[in-house]
């Protein structure tokens, strides 16, 4: 079994390949190929890898080249996990959008925008290459803004292309851990787009445990997103949020606590990167150094976001298990072994969200097996969450139309009707400037606008 990981230069490679380390069932991922168009990052990651791998008997092998047709080549699995323009784009998402006040986060409103801008392009052109080279492959997306890019990859690799996110499968943890519940046996109902979805009901042989769960104060207080939203509004809402929601909920002061921070989160992690990797250039000890700087990083996880909250900087339920690299080994496992799971993922919606269409991509439990992956059944969603579903999902669709015709106006559309986006003039600036600083929007032509679709 052949696993490629485009971006394998990445900073989270080395927690994929210690998931890949610990499996040990038949079927297992036997080979591993590296693509990144950086070799020195290539380098360094490789050399981690051969740490970890040292006294594992029959570790995967592992591969590393910039060649992106060899990489493909033979792939059972590809994760894509690339970041156009890097860190450093996404530092300067975030201080261009503060400057015109509002949220510059990589996921959500004008940075999530400018980052999907630049990203569609790139992400189309490697699901074309995956059709021709790879074509039997099922391909992983991580790359953010994760249900966008996905979207935009399945209109090459229709359903062999599969978006994740660890955040519901947290949120899923964390709520059996406040209920006193066994996580493998409840089954969530949780539903909406990627880093915008709403856990309803959360159900115990049949029985729903949520509604016992927000009448009680003090098990609200037990988790992150009980404390993040408070237990009035959760109460209100009849339901939990994702995390990534207090970007919506609490808009106002998470862009004045980003105005007054002195670095932003991609500035931070510019920072510790550029340590980590020098250091690994260095020390003869990169394992040890990764785990420390690893630690520091996952602490100050959503720290702005957290901060703004009341809350104290640290928050993860356990920084290093059940992230991503668990839910993308667990959804390779179910489809090589044939032994179905329900896992949260992002997929086409085929008929889920009675309000959007059908390649729509949305973020839903999903049944997986060898055959694939299949949305499973889910109520529907209140009329709030729908609206800002499909208010989202339509400025997602204008990034789309931007991308694919080179249209100015599409991304102007994209950014103004974005509900984080209070004002057109707000949207033409940020437009204006995003496109003076990013090269790779010069794709972007002031043609005569398309008709709104
Ligand atoms: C969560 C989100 C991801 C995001 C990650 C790291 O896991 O689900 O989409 O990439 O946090 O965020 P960071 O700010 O550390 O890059
Ligand atoms: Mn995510």
């Amino acid at each position: 079994m052949r696993l490629t990981i485009l971006g394998g230069g990445g900073f989270r490679v080395p927690l994929i390949y210690r998931a890949l380390l610990a499996d040990r069932a038949e079927g297992r991922v036997t080979d591993v190929t590296l693509y990144d168009l950086d070799a020195t990052r290539l380098a360094a990651i490789g050399r981690v890898l051969a740490e970890q791998a040292r006294d594992v008997p029959d570790a995967p092998r592992v591969t590393a080249t910039t060649d992106l047709v060899e990489a493909l080549t033979g792939a059972d699995f590809v994760f894509v996990a690339i970041r156009v323009a890097g860190l450093e784009g996404r530092a300067i998402d975030e201080r261009i959008a503060a400057a015109e006040g509002v949220l510059g986060q990589e996921t959500v409103g004008a940075g999530g925008i400018s980052y999907g801008l630049r990203t569609v392009p790139v992400a189309t052109a490697i699901a074309r290459r995956i059709a021709e080279s790879a074509p039997d492959a099922w391909v992983i997306n991580f790359t953010n803004p994760a249900g966008l890019v996905t979207e935009a990859m399945s209109r090459h690799l229709g359903d062999r292309v599969v978006g994740i996110c660890d955040t519901p499968a947290a949120l899923g943890r964390r709520v059996a851990t406040a209920l006193g519940a066994d996580p493998h046996r409840l089954r969530l109902d949780y539903a909406g787009l990627n880093h915008l979805g709403w856990l309803r009901a959360v159900y115990l042989d049949g029985r729903d445990l949520l509604p016992a769960l927000l009448a009680d104060d003090g098990a609200l207080e037990s988790f992150d997103e009980g404390r993040l939203f408070g237990a009035e509004w959760l109460r209100a809402l009849g339901a939990i949020p994702n995390e990534y929601l207090h970007y919506y909920y609490s808009n106002r002061e998470l862009v004045a606590a980003a105005r007054d921070a002195a670095a932003t989160r991609a500035e931070f992690l510019i920072d510790q990167q550029r340590r980590c990797y020098a250091l690994l250039a260095t020390t003869a000890e990169p394992l040890s150094t990764w785990s420390v700087i690893r630690a520091e990083r996952d602490g100050t996880y959503m720290a702005e976001n957290r901060a703004a909250a009341g809350l104290a900087p640290t928050g993860r339920d356990h920084p290093t298990s059940g992230g991503y690299e668990d839910v993308a080994l667990a959804l390779m496992r179910a489809i090589a072994r044939d032994e179905p799971a329900t896992l949260i993922l992002n997929v086409r919606n085929r008929g889920t969200l009675g309000f959007l269409d059908d390649d729509a991509v949305v973020e839903v439990p999903c049944t997986v097996d060898a055959r694939g992956v299949r949305p499973e059944l889910v109520g529907p969603l209140p009329d709030h969450a729908a609206a800002l579903v499909c208010s989202v999902k339509a400025s997602e669709r204008a990034v789309l139309d931007a991308a694919e015709h080179g249209s100015r106006a599409s991304a102007l559309r994209a950014l103004a009707t974005h509900p984080l986006v209070d004002s057109v003039a707000v949207a033409g600036r940020l437009l204006e400037v995003y496109r003076q600083r990013f090269p790779e929007l010069a794709y972007l032509k002031a043609t005569v606008p398309r008709r709104s679709p």
